[in-house]
Order: C-alpha cells, then sequence, then structure tokens
C-alpha cells in the first residue's frame, strides 16, 4: 500500500467531528421543514408509545408554541435524558429490525433535531416517577425531577430561533397553520383508534372521538365526500388494499384531497398518486384529481420506509404489483358507483334557481342523501301511474328496452324516466318516479359513443367504414416518418392509410362510429396518440389500450350527438334507454356530469313547500 505525506499537513488534520448541536441541526434541516413537520413527528411518537389519546395546542401558527400532550407509556428519567441524543432509540435494535419497522420512528432524531432548533420542554414519567427535561437551542442537557403523571407532554417554543434562515423561510402564519391543519387530518385518518384534540390559539379545531374507520374518514374527509363516496376493499397478491374512493364526478384542481396510507403510514407518493389517476383515467378528464384515501396494509418486509428522512416515501420492493393493486381497487369501486353523480354537481343548478327565486339557500351537499339518493327504483312499477298511456306503449315495445331488460341487473338499474322535452336543443327535462332529470344530450351522447367504441376495439372487431372516395392527409416530417413504418398499427384501431407521396397519404376507412367531417383531423389525433404513447404493431398491449382512452377521448367528443341538435321525442327516448345500459353513463369523458337530478323533496324545498 502506499501512503503520500504532506509535509506541512501533518500536525493538523483539517478534517474533524462535527459537535452534536451542529450534527443535530444539520438532521433538522432535514426532519423539521416547517412547524407542521415538528408536530407530525410528536404526534408519531404519541402514537409509538400507544398513547390513546392525544392533545395538540398550537399558538401562533406552531412558530411560537406546538405542545403535543398524550396519555402514553412516558419514560423513565435515564431513557427521557437519553431521548435526547441523537441515534438513541427503543424502537429497533439490529439492521434485521430496519427491514421490517412496524413503528413510525426508528431513526432516534427527531427529538434531538427539534430540541436543537427550538425552546424543548418535556414532562414525562415512567413508575410513578415524574420527570422534566429542558433544552434550549441545543445546549445542555437539564433534567429534573417533576410530579408523576400520565404519558408524555413535550412543548417546543420559538422553533428555528437559532437558525435565521430557516425562520426566513417559513411561510406566513396563515400558510403555516394550514400545514399544520393539513397534518393533523392525515394524521388522525391515519388513527382512528386515537382520541385526537388540536387547538389553535386556545380554539379547538378538530376532536376527534375515538370512531371506527368509516366514522374517522367521514368525520375527516367531510360529510360531502361520505356523501359521495363508495368503500371498496380488495386483496391483491397478498396486500390488502382499502379504499374510500370519490364518485367520479366528485372531482378535485389537484391531488391535495388524495390521501394514502401505508401500514398507517401517511405517504405522499407521487407513484400512488400515478395509480390513482389511472384507475380513474378513464372517467376523468386528464386535468383534474379524484378525492379518495386509499389504505394499503402490505408485508413490511416488502416496503423500505427508510428512504426519507421525514419519512413522507417509501420504496416498494414490487411497485407494479402496488401500482395493479390500486388500479383493480378503483376499477371495482367505479364498477360499483354505477350510474350515481356527486350530490355537488345539482346544487350550484339549485342555489342559482334560489338565488333568483329569494329564497334560502339550500344545502344541497347534505340534504340530497348522496348514494341512496341516486338508488334506482323499479321504472315499470312506478311509471304507470305517471307514464302517460302511448308513452308507456312506445317505450314497452322498443325493442332496446327490451333487450335491456334482459342484461340489467334490477339492483343497478338507473332510471332516467322519460323525455317531457328538449330544452333549448341542448339539455332533456325527463320526469322519473320521484323528481326530474335534466340531461346533458352532448356529455351523453359522447360518453356512449365512447363506450361502444372502447367495446368493439376490446373485441378487436371495429365496425369500419369504407370511403367512396379516399380522403387525402398531409402530415408534417415526423409524423408522416412515423406513418410510413407504422400503417399497420392504425389499423387496428380501423383506420386504413395508404402512402400517396413523402408527407401525403389516402385514408381509405375509418371507423363507423367516427365517420363524418373531419376525417384527416381525426386520423391525424390517432397518428398523435400513437405516436405519444409509443404503441406499433401490437395494438392488443396496454399500450394499445392507453391510446384508445386518449384518442376517443377527444375524438368522442366531436362524433356525439352536438348540442343544438334538435332531436325527435323518439330521439330523446331512445337517448335515455341507451344511457341506461351504458357503463360509466354519469360523467362524460371530461368528468363532468352527464345528468343531474332534481328529487320531489327538493323540487318542494325550492318552492318553500316543506317545513
Ligand atoms: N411521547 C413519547 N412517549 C414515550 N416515549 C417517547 C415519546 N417521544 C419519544 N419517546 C422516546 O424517545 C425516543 C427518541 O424519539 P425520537 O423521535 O427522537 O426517535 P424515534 O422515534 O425513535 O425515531 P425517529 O427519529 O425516526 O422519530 C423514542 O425512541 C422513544 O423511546
Ligand atoms: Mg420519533
Amino acid at each position: 500500500m502506499c501512503r503520500i505525506f504532506w509535509p506541512e499537513m501533518m500536525s493538523d488534520p483539517l478534517i474533524h467531528i462535527l459537535s452534536p448541536q451542529v450534527a443535530n441541526q444539520i438532521a433538522a434541516g432535514e426532519v423539521v421543514e416547517r412547524p407542521a413537520s415538528a408536530m407530525k413527528e410528536l404526534i408519531e411518537n404519541s402514537i409509538d408509545a400507544g398513547a390513546t389519546r392525544i392533545t395538540v395546542r398550537i399558538a401562533g401558527a406552531g412558530k411560537k408554541r406546538i405542545e403535543v400532550d398524550d396519555n402514553g407509556y412516558g419514560m423513565s428519567a435515564a431513557d427521557a435524558e437519553l431521548s435526547l441524543q441523537r441515534h438513541a432509540t427503543s424502537k429497533i435494535e439490529s439492521s434485521e429490525d430496519l427491514h421490517r419497522i412496524a413503528s413510525h420512528g426508528f431513526r432516534g432524531e427527531a427529538l434531538p433535531s427539534i430540541a436543537s432548533v427550538s425552546r424543548f420542554r418535556m414532562q414525562t414519567a415512567s413508575d410513578g416517577e415524574g420527570v422534566e427535561v429542558r433544552v434550549d437551542g441545543g445546549g445542555e442537557t437539564v433534567v429534573k425531577p417533576a410530579a408523576p403523571r400520565r404519558g408524555t407532554r413535550i412543548e417546543v417554543l420559538d422553533l428555528f430561533l437559532n437558525t435565521p434562515a430557516r425562520l426566513h423561510f417559513m411561510r406566513t402564519d396563515k400558510t403555516e397553520e394550514a400545514a399544520i391543519v393539513d397534518s393533523f387530518r392525515e394524521l388522525a385518518l391515519a388513527n382512528p383508534g386515537v382520541v385526537m384534540q388540536l387547538e389553535l390559539d386556545a380554539r379547538t379545531r378538530f376532536d376527534f372521538a375515538l370512531q371506527d374507520e368509516q366514522a374517522r374518514v367521514q368525520a375527516v374527509m367531510g360529510q360531502g365526500f361520505a356523501d359521495n363516496s363508495v368503500e371498496q376493499r380488495i386483496e391483491h397478491e397478498g396486500m390488502q388494499i382499502s379504499a374510500w374512493l370519490g364518485l367520479p364526478t366528485f372531482h378535485h384542481r389537484d391531488s391535495t384531497r388524495m390521501m394514502f396510507l401505508v401500514n398507517g403510514r401517511v405517504i405522499r407518493d407521487k407513484q400512488l398518486i400515478a395509480a390513482l389517476r389511472a384507475g380513474y383515467r378513464d372517467v376523468m378528464f386528464h386535468d383534474r384529481y379524484p378525492v379518495a384515501v386509499v389504505r394499503l396494509e402490505i408485508d413490511p418486509a416488502d416496503v423500505d420506509v427508510n428512504v426519507h428522512p421525514a419519512k413522507r416515501e417509501v420504496r416498494f420492493k414490487s411497485p407494479q404489483t402496488v401500482r395493479a393493486g390500486i388500479v383493480a381497487c378503483v376499477r371495482a369501486g367505479i364498477e360499483r358507483m354505477g350510474h350515481s353523480v356527486s350530490s355537488t354537481t345539482g346544487e350550484p343548478a339549485l342555489q342559482a334557481m334560489q338565488r333568483s327565486t329569494g329564497m334560502p339557500a339550500f344545502n344541497g351537499g347534505q340534504g340530497g342523501g348522496g348514494m341512496p339518493r341516486f338508488a334506482s327504483g323499479d321504472y315499470r312499477a312506478t311509471g304507470q301511474q305517471r307514464v302517460p298511456a302511448e308513452m308507456t306503449r312506445m317505450l314497452f315495445s322498443s325493442p332496446e328496452v327490451r333487450e335491456s331488460e334482459q342484461v340489467y341487473d334490477a339492483t343497478a338499474r338507473l332510471d332516467l324516466g322519460y323525455p317531457l322535452a328538449q330544452i333549448h336543443r341542448c339539455y332533456i327535462l325527463a320526469q322519473t318516479d320521484s323528481g326530474v332529470v335534466l340531461i346533458d344530450q352532448h356529455a351523453a351522447h359522447e360518453r356512449m359513443t365512447y363506450e361502444k367504441l372502447k367495446a368493439q376495439l376490446a373485441g378487436g372487431d371495429i365496425a369500419t367504414q369504407m370511403l367512396l372516395t379516399p380522403e387525402p392527409l398531409t402530415l408534417g416530417g415526423e409524423a408522416a416518418a412515423w406513418l410510413h413504418d407504422h400503417a399497420g398499427a392504425l389499423h387496428h384501431f380501423g383506420v386504413d392509410i395508404e402512402a400517396a407521396g413523402d408527407e401525403s397519404f389516402l385514408i381509405r376507412s375509418v371507423p363507423a362510429m367516427l365517420g363524418g367531417e373531419e376525417l384527416a383531423e381525426m386520423v391525424t389525433e390517432l397518428v398523435e396518440s400513437c405516436r405519444l404513447i409509443g404503441v406499433d404493431h401490437e395494438a392488443g398491449s396496454s399500450g394499445g389500450a392507453r391510446v384508445l382512452e386518449r384518442w376517443l377521448g377527444n375524438r368522442a367528443c366531436k362524433g356525439s350527438i352536438k348540442s343544438g341538435r334538435r332531436l325527435s321525442h323518439e330521439e330523446q327516448l331512445s337517448l335515455l334507454r341507451e344511457m341506461e345500459r351504458t357503463p360509466n353513463i354519469a360523467q362524460c369523458n371530461h368528468g363532468r356530469p352527464t345528468y343531474v337530478r332534481l328529487s320531489l323533496n327538493e323540487l318542494d324545498r325550492l318552492f318553500g313547500r316543506q317545513d
């Protein structure tokens, strides 16, 4: 072995071990990003200590004071002192433990980190002996006897008092408080068996009682979500997934209302978000996000939680399995939702009507009753009382209705009633046994076209239409080059193309359902979708399915009954019956509702006919 000596450096090494105070402050930089993260660490410690009641008191958005009081096991004086040393933990012992972590904590870093950037006070007790520990800005740990108590109380005062850069980067009180509220809600969601209270500047913000999972989800996510979601549980390759899935029409502008719990730990993970969105892709427009709570129970050996200092992310041994499980769960949930539409979708209309009549605002989200509100009735049994005789005859002699009798599961049956009128050539007003339905003819037809094409494609048998005169198509350089190599891939989607030059082609046939105008545009979009997703001749692969979703999601709009078209009574009737047979009909391809219901009850309220 060769050693190199630099004479001038031999006496004084340049490298030295950092003092614990500096090391802790560095760790704090990662673990304690803001007041909400300090609170999260303290609550997780309380949960690990077996607490069944946790009270959090916040002053000045957590910048002034964060207090977490629990009724957990507490600590002896010796442990309390040790708990403030870096890498001191009671939760793991060996590296084997690291591969199957069941507790929230394991790094032994949170308390010393927090205590290095605040004025830290802790009262705890064990075996009837109380102790108080104080640390100011990571200085000396002062331990004194104190009155015995149940559990542990930790106060974090003046967070970041000695780290001006961090202090500077803290956001406004409002923003920091919002982060605290969000984090508290997530932790409450993950721990329904713990009574959890949050006080902000001495005012109670949350007071969650001991609850079962369902009740806690409702308490945390709100009544609106409870009314507009279904619960779905599945087992997938040894993994248990229980999810509360918002209806596709109950969407949100970003991913903040998607919650993931992995073995009881709150996780914010791009892959999980992507998986959930993939499950909803077919029924939600791409710039909207589902609202959902997904709880995953997985063998701890199959998930590495030691990948993020604040433990917000995890790494799965088999991310594909997790993704497939979530997608399967969402698809099963969506199937069960059947024909439900978010109860909030009718609200704005109703409120607008009430404003114009000077009536008090109607609380549609609460009053409608969610799923039961959309439960389907038996059309035949009730229809006779209200449907005019000739209408009834027409309805039941229609081959479509007879056909639908065979395929329908009575419990899943959607009842859109019978049409009364077309309004402004755009909406259809229909009467049902329990009220009225307003149907957006364009949105409804869009979904029906999409679902039909999807079924045809899945069956590998797209009904095509040969063009009498081929339609010319001109494409730009790259797209044209792609098409010369991959024209065969388009055949699978019902489009036949013939090359006529470097950048010019002839369209020979198109899917029958999409025939009509703008053929060149339609084929250009298909080429773009295929190129984007990278599909070639294997259109049956999952890539092929994704092309369809993308292409048809855009196309179906254009081939649909446009708003503005007058529909005969027969056409209206057949539109309604066909809607009832179409999967995912409650929303169009962009996640907008295709129909809105007003129950008689709601109409009565609107006109002040109810107490
Ligand atoms: N509220 C509490 N009740 C009882 N013991 C606690 C409490 N808070 C902390 N402790 C003890 O103090 C130790 C150190 O806590 P700390 O949060 O610093 O580390 P950890 O929880 O083990 O790991 P991590 O840094 O990943 O959170 C814990 O292992 C636990 O034994
Ligand atoms: Mg901890």
